[in-house]
């Protein structure tokens, strides 16, 4: 959001009067007491009009910052409270925009302030204008010339630590868009006494100091220097340290500043070298020595600093040596050579100090000069500084002072005509009538003392180039000739009889009456310091020097060079250079700082009345105030002064529509403010007493209460509005609220309610309906069983004679026909699988059909195993009947016969047919074969077995070799008579053969097969079908076998596992065979 331009003005919130033209009364009493006020609240600015008093407060405020820069840039000068700054850039604006050469004077005495005023507009100006990386160097440049030329030119004294020697003027210089581009600077009579010599409680000038505090071990073994002060008979001991300053700091930032500035290494160390050539002369000393003539003459006690300072300087140590001694005064082309007594010498030795120090300094502003000017030759726009004593009134006033107060008299001069000349262009411009104005013109005494013809410098240089003897008395007795008639010129022995009676003036004084103060001028050094000598030896000593810097400063003692014509005085080098800064100032805008010291202490809070009173009469300033407002008071352009005051008239408030100028007339008549009080510019109004406008201000201000109080009313009346309007808006969005809540709730119990009364009223109407409907069915029913019952009585009184006697059994008969149906109906559905060993069958539905049931199911599981037979070839009934027989035979008696169940009965095992090796067996055969397999025939003799093939057929028992097929015996079955074999799991068996047969010759046959089962059944059906008679098998785990003539008994017993699962057959005796079975 854009900031809010408020329109402010000076006139508010000021503490005592913001500018001096609107005190009232005025006097010296009201303007110290307005000061003092302001003072006390840290406002140490006030304004003149247009000039700037400064207060120095003697302690940093805070009135300087960034923010206060930035509050004060392109502010009107009277908008804002008083402040150095709005003087800066109300001189920096008119410089850029209304392309005015701007000059800012700041003047006051010593310790007031000047030069920290002059740094602050010299620093704001570099805040406000333009950036870049080349205006940001000059800018920097144009600062830190400030350091240097305080470290020379500066110096502590009793009334300020960092007191300026020196005056300086300081051109800056800007291009059209107000950029800095460089600057000149010029310097005014550097106090040089103080380099060899300082008043109690002072100091030296800064740069010895710092030199001695701040420079390495090196460099000041370089400058064959000492550290410690009090080697140095220049620097005065009782104040060599100043509170708060750290020279050694100073030092480095000198040097820092002086490389910023431009000074080439070797540049700045040639200075160096000649402060210290400076510092060791003082510690020349002398002593006398007797000559034949009987004169005194001068010599050097210790040639050691000598010889240092000419290795320094690079000066031949015999002519400076010489020069110390003998002095060469040239009369008539002749060359007259006088030696120097002591304090000749002395005298020669601070003079030649004093002046290469000068010329040092005048050298260093040179150079800076030339680093810091202007590298274009456009036109450029100028704002100076001038930073230069004020008025001085010491008890011994001397030629010094006298120079200062003479150019304080010339910037008076300057602002008198400048102020009055720009107050009457502007009544001029704004058409308004010129009054004459009664102020004092300081005209008079700057003629008394610059008079080409009778002036007091004037007659000074008379006395100092008239040959013959002059002394300072002589130049106040001609003085007292000259100007004794003057008004404002007063001695003892001036012929003015007004002052004879003033026994205060003492002799050898004149006094001057300037305009800010009477002032005692002590004669005595007049001539002296106006002549400015230094002998004629000495600068050529110092042009011999090798040191290119010093041979430069002493140009006038080149020989080639000699020149007989005097060098100009200092009063009139002083007097020239003045005028060149008038005429200068003279083409400028002047602004103006007069600064003020409120205290002889350098203490803060401290307002001396009596001080300050002192200075506002020297510096003029209720003179300024007077010539200020000698026609009008105040005055502001239309516009503001409508905008400040049209509150104050029901026209003009609030808008005005007209032109600025008629509201103001309408204003200023509607409050009835007397005619002669005010007069109407071309753009102005003008103002001629303070009282009219403090009473517009009060006005303004009890209007402005009354408007605060009218827009609080309204604001207060538009908040509880606004406030009560929401209320009352809420209020019915609430109560709509509650009530639509209060409503559904009231609806809802309605509705419920509503519906538990109607679920009541419907069920008892449906139970009345329901009760109805019962009752009706019930009637229907009663009547439909009456009815039911009186046809059966009907009928049966009818029928009765045909069915009574059998009626029963026939429904007997009938429900259990329809039960047996109802069941063989159901069996259908659930029979079992037809395979023979599903054992499944339905639960017997019915008690009395259990004996069917069960019938049924055999019948049933017979028909399966018929149906299951009737699948069977011939080939595959024989092998079950075969099955069958070994069923019969053996089940449950042979421990073997349940292993032979699953094996299929092959019979050939081997294959006779096939093999050629048993064609001759096969040939010798011509009946079936049944049975071809080899066994194990038992030895009858030991029990040893022996693998026969067996064969059976039709008719035959045929026994043959395995390998051969050889027949080895053939029994006929019908000599077969038995066969025997054990309980047990053995192959083992006998076959009994009958007594007296062909083939019983050798005994019945003992053999082992692993297939005893099927041949046991094969050979009792094979002799069952041939013989017609069953085979006698006997099982019995002992039974007989006739072996020859022997009965031998067969015994199978549990045997040992030595044979694995193996049996074992024994011949135990002639009666026993035993078989062990595992
Ligand atoms: N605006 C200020 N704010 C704070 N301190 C100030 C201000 N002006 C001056 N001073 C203090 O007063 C001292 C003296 O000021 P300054 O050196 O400017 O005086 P001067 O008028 O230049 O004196 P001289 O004529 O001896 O050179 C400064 O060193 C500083 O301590
Ligand atoms: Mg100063």
């Amino acid at each position: 959001m854009a900031k809010m331009e408020v329109k402010t003005s000076l006139l508010d919130n000021m503490i005592g009067v913001g500018d001096m033209v609107l005190l009232e009364p005025l006097n010296e009493e009201t303007f110290i007491n307005n000061l003092k006020k302001r003072f006390d609240h840290n406002e140490i600015y006030t304004y003149i009009g247009s000039v700037v008093i400064s207060v120095n407060p003697y302690r940093s405020l805070p009135i300087y910052s960034p923010e206060k820069v930035e509050d004060y840039r392109n502010r009107n000068f009277y908008e804002l409270s008083p402040h150095i700054f709005a003087l800066s850039d109300e001189a920096y604006r008119s410089l850029r925009d209304q392309d005015k050469d701007q000059c800012i004077l700041i003047t006051g005495e010593s310790g007031a302030g000047k030069t920290e005023a002059s740094k602050l507009v010299m620093s704001y100006v570099a805040a406000v204008c333009g950036k870049g990386a080349e205006v940001n160097q000059v800018k920097e440049q144009l600062l830190q010339s400030n350091p240097v030329l305080e470290a020379f030119g500066n110096a502590k004294t009793v009334r300020n630590d960092n007191s300026s020697r020196f005056g300086k003027y300081m051109d800056i210089e800007f291009d059209f868009k107000g950029d800095p581009l460089g600057g000149v600077i010029s310097n005014y009579l550097l106090e040089k006494s103080r380099v060899v010599k300082q008043p109690r409680g002072e100091r030296n000038f800064h740069v010895f100091y710092q030199l001695l505090s701040g420079a390495s071990e090196e460099l000041l073994n370089k400058l064959t220097l000492e550290r410690d002060f009090s080697r140095y008979n220049y620097l005065s001991l009782d104040s060599a340290k100043v509170n708060g300053v750290d020279d050694a700091a100073n030092f480095r930032t000198v040097r820092n500043a002086m490389q910023i500035v431009g000074f080439m290494d070797h540049e700045a160390e040639s200075v160096l070298e000649v402060v210290a050539a400076v510092l060791k002369l003082g510690n020349i000393e002398f002593k006398p020595e007797s000559r034949v003539n009987g004169l005194d003459e001068s010599k050097i006690k210790d040639k050691n600093e000598l010889k240092e300072i000419c290795e320094l300087t690079g000066i031949d140590q015999s002519v400076l040596e010489r020069a110390f001694s003998f002095r060469t005064v040239e009369a008539k082309q002749e060359k007259v050579s006088t030696t120097l007594n002591v304090a000749q010498a002395y005298y020669a030795r601070d003079a030649l100090a004093k002046n290469l120090y000068s010329r040092l300094f005048s050298w260093l502003v040179n150079r800076i000069n030339e680093s810091i000017k202007a590298q274009t030759k456009v036109r450029k726009k100028v704002m100076g500084v001038l930073d230069i004593y004020g008025f001085e009134i010491f008890e011994d006033n001397s030629f010094e002072q006298f120079i200062i107060n003479y150019c304080n008299e010339k910037l008076q001069q300057i602002f008198i005509e400048l102020t009055l000349k720009e107050e009457q262009e502007e009544y001029v411009r704004e058409g308004i009538e010129w009054t004459h104005i009664d102020y004092f013109n300081n005209a008079i005494i700057c003629d008394l003392i610059e008079n080409n013809t009778n002036g007091i410098l004037a007659m000074l240089d008379e006395e100092c180039l008239r040959p013959g003897t002059v002394t300072d008395e002589t130049f106040l007795e001609k003085l007292n000739q000259v100007c004794a008639t003057h008004q404002h010129f007063e001695s003892r022995m001036s012929k003015s009889s007004r002052f004879l009676n003033d026994t205060s003036l003492p002799h050898s004084c004149f006094r001057i009456q300037h305009y800010a103060g009477k002032v005692l001028y002590q004669v005595e050094g007049f001539v002296d310091k106006n002549n400015d000598l230094l002998y004629r030896d000495l600068s050529q000593a110092m042009w011999k020097a090798g040191h290119t810097l010093i041979k430069s400063l002493f140009p006038e003692g080149n020989p080639a060079k000699i020149n007989l014509k005097r060098p100009p005085t200092a009063g009139s080098q002083f007097k020239a250079s003045v005028a060149t800064l008038m005429k200068n100032l003279q083409t400028k805008n002047p602004n103006y700082i007069r600064c003020i010291k409120p205290n002889d202490k350098k203490a803060a809070h401290i307002f001396s009345e009596a001080l300050v009173c002192h200075q506002i009469r020297y510096l003029g300033l209720l003179e300024n105030v007077r010539v200020r407002r000698a026609g009008y008071a105040f005055r502001q352009a239309y516009e503001p002064c409508l905008e400040r005051y049209k509150m104050l008239c029901k026209q003009t408030w609030p808008h005005w529509k007209g032109p600025a100028r008629a509201g103001v007339e309408v204003l200023f008549n509607e409050l009835e403010i007397p005619v002669e009080e005010y007069s109407f510019g071309r753009s102005k109004i003008f103002i001629r007493n303070p009282r009219t406008l403090f009473k517009l201000e009060d006005l303004r201000k009890q209007r402005l209460e009354d408007l605060a109080t009218l827009i609080q009313k309204i604001y207060r009346g538009w908040k509880c509005r606004t406030h009560f309007l929401l209320m009352r808006k809420s209020q019915i969005v609430i109560a709509a609220w509650y009530r639509r809540y209060a409503q559904q709730k009231r609806y809802q119990q309605i509705k419920s309610s509503t519906l538990v009364i109607q679920s009541y009223i419907r069920g008892w109407k449906a139970r009345k309906i329901l009760r109805e409907l019962k009752h009706r069915k019930r009637c229907e029913e009663a009547v439909t069983t009456i009815a039911a019952y009186w046809h059966g009585t009907q009928v049966r009184r009818e029928y009765r004679k045909f069915f009574r006697a059998n009626a029963g059994k026939k429904i007997y008969e009938f429900t259990l026909q329809r039960i047996v149906q109802k069941y063989f109906l159901e069996m259908k559905n659930k029979m079992p699988s037809l395979s023979p060993i599903d054992k499944n069958w339905p639960p017997r539905p019915y008690l009395f059909l259990d004996s069917t049931h069960k019938e049924l199911k055999r019948i049933f599981h017979l028909w399966r195993c018929k149906k299951y037979r009737d699948q069977f070839t011939d080939q595959q009934k024989l092998i079950y009947e075969e099955k069958l027989e070994a069923s019969e035979l053996f089940k449950d008696k042979k421990a073997l016969y349940p292993s032979s169940v699953g094996q299929p009965f092959q019979g050939a095992y081997l294959e006779i047919n096939k093999n050629p090796k048993y064609k001759k067996l096969k040939d010798a055969i011509e009946e079936k074969i049944i049975i071809a397999e080899v066994v194990n025939k038992i030895n009858r003799a030991n029990g040893k077995s022996t693998s026969r093939i067996f064969l059976l057929t039709n008719n035959n028992l045929l026994l043959a070799d395995q390998k051969s097929g050889q027949i080895k015996s053939e029994v006929p079955l019908v000599d077969v008579t038995k066969v025997s074999m054990s309980s047990q799991n053995d192959g083992f068996f006998a076959v009994h053969l009958k007594e007296g047969s062909e083939a019983a010759s050798k005994g019945d046959f003992l053999f082992s097969s692993d297939h005893l089962i099927e041949m046991a059944t094969k050979l009792y059906r094979t002799t069952l079908s041939q013989t017609k008679q069953k085979l006698n098998i006997e099982i019995s785990d002992e039974f007989l076998v006739q072996f020859r003539q022997d009965k031998v008994c067969v015994k199978f017993i549990q045997g040992n596992q030595k044979n694995g699962s193996v049996p074992t057959c024994k011949r135990k005796n002639n009666r026993l065979l035993e078989v062990a079975v595992p």
